[in-house]
């Protein structure tokens, strides 16, 4: 028998998602897949002139190794191309066969619980206030060496959970059975023990 368990965790931008995931898929020995990668790859091709379909539809692996994907601008732009179905068509097939792979898989993006694995097994909602996340993107960007400014970054985050919740196709919310948390006034360690409680009474017979 295969053995495959999927977990899909959705969310605004810096809620916690991706840390939460690692932390997951290192713990069960899962596969984790950032699906939020693949639409900022294609937006960053499309910043290089090219289409956005046929940036989604000619992603190559290769495009997902760059290192210039988390960039703000490069959010903006993978959230403008994520309003379009032909877009994210081209990537359900992919993200779909990373979730049923043996072993177990995370994935974490916006509509994972609802569209792309509507059977996961277990599903989690990561979210928390505008100014909690803006000032956790802050500090990484500017971890990073990026020159920006508090109310720039929450600027950037209230637009993109505006195009992400009200797009026509897939849009961002937590599935009828996801479980949330809001990390607002959560460590990483508490949010990632509430999440691990879900798993458990998810796995046991
Ligand atoms: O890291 P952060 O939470 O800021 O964003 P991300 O997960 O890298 O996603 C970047 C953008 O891709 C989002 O703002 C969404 O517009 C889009 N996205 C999506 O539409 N569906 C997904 N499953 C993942 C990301």
């Amino acid at each position: 028998m295969t053995d495959t368990f999927t977990i899909a965790i959705d969310g605004p931008a810096a809620a916690g998602k991706g840390t939460i995931s690692k932390a997951i898929a290192a713990q069960f020995g899962f596969a984790h897949l950032d699906t939020g990668l693949l639409y900022r790859a294609v937006g960053a091709r499309v910043l290089a002139g090219v289409e956005p379909i046929e940036a989604a539809i000619t992603l190559q692996a290769e495009d997902l190794d760059r290192d210039d994907l988390r960039t703000a601008e490069v959010a903006q732009a993978a959230s403008k191309v994520a309003v379009i179905a032909e877009v994210r068509a081209a990537l359900v097939d992919f993200q779909r066969a990373f979730a049923r792979r043996a072993g177990g898989a995370v994935l974490d993006g916006r509509d994972i619980g609802t569209v792309i694995c509507p059977n996961a097994e277990v599903k989690l909602y990561v979210t928390a206030s505008a100014e909690v996340r803006a000032k956790r993107r802050f500090l990484e960007l500017t971890g990073k060496g990026e020159v920006t400014s508090l109310e720039t970054v929450l600027a950037d985050v209230m637009a993109r959970d505006d195009r992400d919740m009200n797009r026509a196709e897939a849009p961002m919310k937590p599935a009828a059975d996801a479980l949330t948390i809001d990390t607002s006034e959560l460590s990483i360690e508490q949010a990632l023990q509430v999440a691990l409680k879900e798993i458990s009474a998810q796995r046991m017979p």
